[in-house]
């Protein structure tokens, strides 16, 4: 017997259930392993542990915002095969979280307190982006996954040389945001102009540096 399509109403408790227990509880088990499961730790000093689960916490809260992003424009992307996208990517960025969380767990770090406000504002994004269009909701995918691939790459030059777990864990995900940009763009995702953009990336600076320090 076919399975009844939900309705709006009742996709959003499906949504709020999931948003809590991915806030409330610990990430999800990932689909691939961690890059930096079987490398050794190396030795990093106080200072250095402090400050590379910094830019971790900073990743970890960049997945929350990807998974609410996705989630939200999975319940309004108009053509279902879009919402079907969404939905993957959303599970792809669940190995992301976990690598994440893992990391700054082993450098006794904890995870952004800002995250429920991150997931909230996402989630409202990326919902009213795929209730205008789904080319615009695949745009901003793109925009915001360059954002992302942006933030990546300064992390690789400012985490401790020592810390090859974490660079291990932030070159793959480079990688594979970088896959997300395009296939967004592909899918039929509009290109945002270059002064959107820049906006995004001061956006983006205003939350980086707030969830380094909380
Ligand atoms: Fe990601
Ligand atoms: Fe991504």
């Amino acid at each position: 017997m076919q399975k009844p399509r939900l309705s709006t109403f009742d996709q959003l408790i499906v949504q709020a259930d999931q948003a809590l227990r991915m806030l409330a509880s610990s990430s999800p088990e990932p689909a691939r392993q961690s890059p930096a499961g079987k490398m050794e730790e190396r030795e990093l000093s106080d200072h250095e542990k402090q400050h590379a689960a910094g830019l971790m916490r900073v990743n970890h809260a960049g997945e929350i915002c990807a998974q609410a992003l996705y989630q939200g424009q999975a319940l309004t992307a108009k053509l279902p095969e879009v919402g079907q996208k969404m939905s993957e990517a959303a599970a792809e960025e669940i190995d992301h979280l976990a690598w994440c969380e893992e990391r700054i767990n082993q450098l006794d770090g904890r995870t952004s307190l800002l995250n429920p406000v991150w997931y909230a504002a996402s989630f409202g994004i990326g919902a009213m982006a795929g209730l205008i269009s789904d080319k615009l909701s695949l745009g901003f995918v793109a925009a915001t996954e360059d954002q992302v691939c942006q933030h990546l790459q300064q992390h690789l030059d400012r985490l401790p040389e020592n810390d090859h777990k974490s660079r291990a864990v932030v070159e793959q995900m480079l990688t594979d945001e970088r896959r997300h940009a395009d296939s967004a763009l592909a899918a039929g995702g509009y290109p945002f102009p270059e002064p959107v953009k820049k906006l995004m990336t001061l956006v983006s600076n205003a939350m980086t540096a707030t969830s380094y320090r909380i």
